[in-house]
């Protein structure tokens, strides 16, 4: 009988005869369905923007299963009978929208909108299972899930724009035992009239959404005696195999078939998450099938896992109290174990991961594996097949082994009971003293440093410690009696056990001196391998995790830690349990262990409090309205470039890029491989028409290659694009490519600053962008009473993470025109450089953007080489084309931040006041200009922020062989500030002075600010910089606290805190740019700006803007205006002269381009109101607009706003404090709190704009 793959989304039955079996669930969404919720924007399990919800259901129990999946991971075909629901699903323009989508436009907690569907699932999944708990009912308009659980709800789920804190507040929204006050800025209620109460929250309806259709439900348990009788319930017609005995599997792994076939073994697929597929394979085997392989089996012994359960059912079976073990410390392995695998990647990807696919990933391809690392401490087992053989090992044994080939299957893993009675039951082979009897109390804790703390980041190092330990009765010195101490991640082919150091700890006393030889002969085993990034840092994280494992058992080493001067909840010294009863002790320790743990922690709940002053004087301009369109960015949607619809015969493009930096290109050719087969065409530099060029970006500077000629000068440099059916294929097909370079009499490339400088190597700055000096620098110098002489400072580059990656869609059109979807901050610019790559004029080329998924600078100038390349194949193939680049292209390609290297020589006197400042400064722009020439005036620019006395500077900008750098939030005023800063602390602390003093001494007068910063600083009253740092200073205590966190760095060893306030000084230039507005014929208004909503709520101001204009009218209806505006896509053809959405002031430009365009219109109207008025009394707003028509009044105006020499150029002021808390043994960091004040003048709309922070 034929097989097909049923299974519904949003409640719609789809059937499918044949699949490829390589499809993801996020392809087939994509591109197969309406749907536009889920995103694509990692495809690594990485980011959460794809997060679905996917049902199971059981026909026998008649139960669903609700779980979040990250559906670019999850393979179609192993969704057989499942029901998933996207944001869509919850809620729609068409059925009216969720509670939750609701609820985040009214916390204003989406920007760009690019994370929002995925976030509104992974929170939807989790109050869902909250609500099937036994919990007892929440009072009504709650959901039954705590605030604790809230929060971390959206834990792996990344946003780039808004700040978490409204994300927080929405999820925190639903939990019964959050203080609905202490959530922030919403429309809900008003913040001041303390009314806040959850009947103002769109209501939260447990059971509103059916998660599984009856259909189906119905089509499963009509068709469960034929699978049950079934022996493979896959779909071979696709490939897709799914046998359900070990006998079936090599049945099949053994037919002929299979043999010369490239076969993938699958459970949750996730560890292509982590290893990317390069090529295609023939047959899948779904694994989960086998029902050997999801059993678990728990009794005294300890628990099994059938190697296909998940990561999240093996937390909720770890966490499971058994009435068999009521003491605690007989759970305590269990309950470690479960809680550091809580911090194992993300919900989305722990619901599908397998604990099996985890293990044999570590085995095989030395992934750094937590989950390898805390078991092999716990003394677990594994049980593998090896065709007929079956074989238990221990996991050390397991790992030590050499990598399993494909065909040896891991069956199960078991995790061995621990108690106080020493040994494991399972008697496992730990360094045991020998006396085994013996009683003993168990310590077992694991840890892990990784870039976050919670979801998706990879350890530097793990590690798990499990001891016995005993008390002397008579001596009461602590004794070890049994050790397991586990280390992974470090940069090692997989876990393993400190043999060595255990062997030497094992029946000693813990002492210091002990502690200190342990830690000796660790360091001789924690070796990252050759290569490793950080090394010395994973290195000593070993010692740190063993230090603090150990110190609170070592009696001279006892050091009290304390929360504050007056906190004497601090542990109590080793000899304190009264009269050395074993189980004191045990508690003792615990209570030890955990405190510590718990003053660390980063679960902590986050809080938050906004105070934003509003104006009612331009209603409903200043007002904080939710953002324009909010409610479709959550449901999904809203159309970004890759959400519209592939037009017919669309193919798909992905670049070849360069992998060397300095080299001749021999040739390419693509290797012979599955993937390579769906190459439909090659386009490089040859196709480029005759009357166009080799061009794919440009500027005020000049222009750049699209493509690499005979010489590449990068790598990451594009050589040309791999077009083929699908995305997948191109992006597999141009990675089977194999290009020949030759480097024969090349120099070779640049790629530091340092050889730059050396060859000279440097782009010219145009004098216009070269600031000028102020004062006298030697007279500085000779002023000053001390000098700090040529120090160094070096700055790193940074990626955008933008979610929305680089993508354009080009569509050929009638008369070699064509139009390209873009999303780009200046489609403008793209238009030239397509229009000039082909060799037509401007007009046929027609660039769109409707919004985009998050810009940060780099979808300025590096989007546009994507949508030439993207157009120039499309003309060139006569068929539309669409590229969407991958993760690891666009963070190949797209160059980033300007790494740099500052020299400066400081002069200053012993008060603090700095007399002369001198900075040389080196710039890294890679191998093209870019925006680079612009760096040196932006750095100077914040970098003038204090009063340096005199100041001069030298800046150089560097062409290296490196991928171009080109704008980024802020460019150069966040590395100018940081410079100024660094210049600041030194001083500080070469007078051992507070920093803040020697800031506030440096503040500028207003006169030495007019000095400078000529022409930009406005009068004395507009210089609010020196009050608002003073605000700061006394609204954050910032004086109080500095004693507080003296007090307790002295009563601290291990952890310090800091704080330190800054002011910042941001220079503001504007630009002339276009507004249109037209008023359609029912009375709504359409209007069209230049700049492009990328996130930052440009169109909500807009709108508010031609509200609060027209509004001056006064006729009925135009306090509701708001309602019958609506702002568009930005087109080239129809706005022209767009400019570029750069430099924080598009929206403020925009919106006074549209209120001068209102004023035409009230002008043009006002006279006909009031005749009509005198005719008629009141008349409203349809009325006037229906007259104006038949009276040929124009009803659309538009301005091209140049911005007078009085206000193009301005300052902005703000200041913040953070208080940070840094661990010194393993150098993780925490804000503890944050203050921040900024002058923004009177906001357009204070709420879009807090969600920044
Ligand atoms: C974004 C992300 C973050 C992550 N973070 C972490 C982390 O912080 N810590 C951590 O430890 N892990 C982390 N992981 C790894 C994750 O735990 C593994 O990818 C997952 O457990 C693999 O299980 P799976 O069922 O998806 O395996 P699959 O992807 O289905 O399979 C992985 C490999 O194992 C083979 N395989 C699977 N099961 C068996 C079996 N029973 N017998 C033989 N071969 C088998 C498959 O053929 C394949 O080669 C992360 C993964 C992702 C994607
Ligand atoms: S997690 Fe799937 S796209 Fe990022
Ligand atoms: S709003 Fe979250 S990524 Fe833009």
């Amino acid at each position: 009988m034929e097989r097909k793959l049923v299974f519904a989304v949003n409640g719609e039955r789809f059937e499918l005869a044949k699949v490829d079996p390589s499809t993801t669930l996020l392809e087939f969404l994509r591109t197969r369905t309406r749907f536009t919720g889920p995103k694509l924007g990692c495809g690594e399990g990485g980011c959460g923007a794809c997060v679905v919800l996917l049902s199971t259901y059981d026909p026998v129990s008649d139960q669903v299963k609700e779980f979040s999946v990250s559906s670019c991971l999850t393979l179609l075909c192993s969704i057989n009978f499942c029901s998933v629901i996207t944001s869509e699903g919850l809620g729609n323009t068409k059925d009216g929208f969720h509670p939750i989508h609701q609820r985040f436009a009214g916390f204003h907690a989406s920007q760009c909108g690019f994370c929002t569907p995925g976030m509104c699932m992974s929170l939807f999944s989790a109050l869902v299972n909250a609500d099937k708990t036994s919990r007892s009912e929440p009072p009504c308009g709650f959901s039954k899930i705590t605030k604790f659980e809230a929060e971390k709800a959206i834990a792996g789920n990344l946003c780039r724009c808004t700040g978490y804190r409204p994300i927080a507040d929405v999820c925190k929204s639903f939990a019964a035992d959050v203080d609905l006050e202490d959530l922030g800025l919403n429309t809900f209620w008003k913040k001041e009239a303390k009314d806040a109460n959850v009947g103002r929250l769109p209501c939260h309806d447990q059971g509103k959404i059916c998660t599984f259709p009856e259909f189906l439900k119905f089509e499963i348990k009509s068709s469960v005696d034929i699978l049950d009788n079934s022996k493979n319930t896959g779909l071979p017609e696709s490939q897709w195999y799914r046998p359900s005995s070990i006998r079936e599997l090599y049945e099949l792994l053994n037919s002929d078939s299979f043999s010369k076939s490239r076969v993938k073994l699958v459970v949750g697929n996730t560890g292509s998450g982590v290893y990317k597929e390069n090529d295609l394979y023939d047959k899948y085997i779904d694994l989960k099938g086998i029902s050997e392989l999801s059993v678990i089996r728990r009794d005294s012994e300890g628990i099994s896992f059938g190697a296909a359960v998940t990561i999240s059912r093996a937390i909720e079976v770890l966490k499971e109290r058994k009435e068999s073990e009521p003491h605690s410390n007989k759970r305590l392995v269990f309950n470690k174990i479960a809680e550091h695998m809580d911090k194992v990647a993300s919900p989305f990807i722990r619901n599908m991961a397998s604990l099996g696919g985890n293990l044999i990933m570590a085995q095989r391809s030395q992934f750094a594996s937590d989950v390898a690392t805390i078991l092999l401490a716990a003394g677990s087992t594994v049980c593998l097949q090896m065709a007929s053989e079956r074989l238990v090992l221990s996991l050390e044994s397991f790992l030590e082994r050499p990598p399993c080939d494909d065909r040896t299957i891991l069956v199960s893993v078991h995790i061995p009971s621990w108690s106080s009675a020493m040994e494991s039951s399972s008697g496992i082979d730990g360094c045991i003293v020998s006396e085994p009897t013996r009683e003993a109390n168990i310590l077992f804790r694991t840890y892990r440093a990784a870039p976050r703390p919670l979801g998706n980041a990879v350890a530097y190092l793990n590690s798990a410690f499990l001891a016995h330990v005993t008390s002397d009765k008579i001596s009461r010195d602590l004794i070890i009696l049994n050790l397991h101490l586990a280390f992974g991640a470090y940069g090692t082919e997989h876990a393993i056990r400190a043999r060595k150091v255990e062997k030497f700890l094992v029946g000693k006393v813990m002492t210091a001196s002990v502690l200190l030889e342990a830690i000796k002969l660790l360091k001789e085993t924690i070796i990252p391998m050759k290569g490793t990034p950080h090394s010395r840092y994973r290195s000593s994280l070993a010692v740190a995790f063993l230090f603090k494992f150990f110190q609170p058992l070592v009696k001279d080493l006892i050091v009290p830690e304390k929360n504050g001067p007056v906190d004497s909840s601090g542990v109590a010294g080793i000899t304190d349990y009264p009269n050395g009863d074993i189980n004191e002790c045990a508690d003792i320790l615990s209570h030890r262990v955990s405190h510590s743990e718990q003053l660390n922690n980063p679960n902590v709940i986050l809080s938050s409090k906004q105070l934003v002053e509003f104006s009612n004087d331009y209603h409903p301009v200043g007002e904080p309205i939710k953002k324009a369109g909010v409610e479709i960015q959550a449901s999904g949607e809203a159309i970004y470039v890759d959400d519209i619809s592939s037009p017919k015969d669309c193919l798909f493009g992905a670049f070849v890029y360069s992998t060397t930096p300095l080299a001749r290109i021999k040739g390419i050719t693509f290797n012979s491989t599955l993937a390579s087969q769906k190459v439909i065409a090659y386009i490089s530099i040859n196709d480029i028409p005759k009357e166009g060029k080799n061009i794919g970006g440009s500027n005020i500077f000049g222009t750049e290659p699209l493509f690499a000629d005979s010489l590449t000068v990068c790598a990451g440099q594009p050589l040309g694009i791999v077009v083929a059916e699908t995305q997948r294929h191109a992006n597999m097909a141009a990675r089977q490519a194999n290009v020949q370079y030759s480097t024969e009499n090349l120099e070779p490339p640049i790629l530091s600053i340092e050889e730059a400088v050396r060859r000279s190597s440097f782009f010219y700055v145009p004098p216009v962008f070269y600031p000028q000096k102020v004062g006298d620098l030697s007279k500085g110098m000779a002023e000053a009473e001390h000098k700090i002489l040529s120090a160094e400072v070096k700055l790193g580059s940074q990626y955008y993470f933008y979610m929305e990656t680089q993508t354009a869609l080009a569509i050929p059109d009638e008369d070699n025109c064509i139009v390209v979807y873009s999303s780009s901050q200046c489609p403008e610019t793209a238009q030239g450089v397509i229009a000039k790559c082909l060799g037509i004029p401007d007009h046929n080329v027609r660039v769109i953007t409707r919004r985009v998924g998050g810009a940060f600078g780099g979808k300025a100038v590096r989007a546009i080489p994507v949508a030439t390349a993207c157009a120039l194949a499309a003309f060139k193939l006569h068929r539309p084309v669409r590229m969407y680049l991958d993760r690891k292209t666009d963070m190949i390609m797209t160059g980033g931040r300007h790494p740099m290297k500052i020299n400066y020589s400081v002069g200053f006197r012993s008060d603090g006041k700095i007399t002369a400042l001198h900075v040389d400064i080196f710039i890294n722009a890679g191998i093209t200009e870019d925006i680079s020439p612009i760096m040196p005036h932006n750095i100077i620019g914040a970098l003038k922020k204090y009063n340096w006395g005199a100041f001069s500077f030298d800046a150089k900008v560097c062409k290296t062989n490196l991928p171009t750098k080109s704008s980024m939030r802020a460019p150069g005023e966040v590395q100018g500030s940081f410079i100024a800063e660094a210049v600041i602390e030194h001083v500080s602390s070469f007078l051992s002075m507070d920093a803040t003093s020697v800031r506030k001494k440096n503040l500028h007068t207003h006169d030495s600010l007019i000095l400078f910063y000529e022409g930009c600083t406005g009068d004395a009253p507009e210089y609010t910089l020196p009050a608002i740092v003073d605000e700061v200073a006394s609204s954050a205590r910032y004086l109080d606290r500095l004693e507080i966190i003296r007090h307790f760095n002295i009563c601290n060893k291990w952890r310090k805190r800091g704080i330190s306030l800054m002011p910042l000084v941001y220079r503001v230039a504007l630009r002339p740019t276009p507004g249109k507005v037209s008023i359609l014929s029912d009375g709504s208004i359409v209007v069209e700006v230049g700049g492009v909503e990328i996130g930052q709520g440009l169109w909500t101001k807009v709108k508010q803007m031609t509200a609060y204009a027209l509004g001056q009218l006064s006729v009925d209806g135009t306090k509701n205006l708001l309602d019958k505006v609506r702002v568009i896509q930005a087109d080239t053809l129809s706005m022209v002269q767009g400019g570029w959405t750069a430099g924080s002031t598009t929206s403020e430009s925009s919106c006074e381009a549209v209120r001068l365009s209102c004023n035409i219109l009230v002008s043009r109207l006002m006279s006909l109101k009031q005749s009509l008025e005198e005719k008629m009394g009141r008349v409203s707003w349809d009325t006037l607009i229906s007259q104006a028509n038949m009276q040929a009044v124009n009803l659309s105006a538009s301005t091209y706003w140049v911005p007078d020499s009085s206000s193009v150029v301005y300052l902005n002021y703000g200041s913040a404090l953070s208080e940070v808390e840094v661990d010194i043994l393993t150098g993780g960091t925490t804000i503890l709190r944050t203050d921040l004040i900024y002058d923004c003048g009177q906001s357009l709309n204070p709420a879009v704009d807090l969600g920044q922070v």
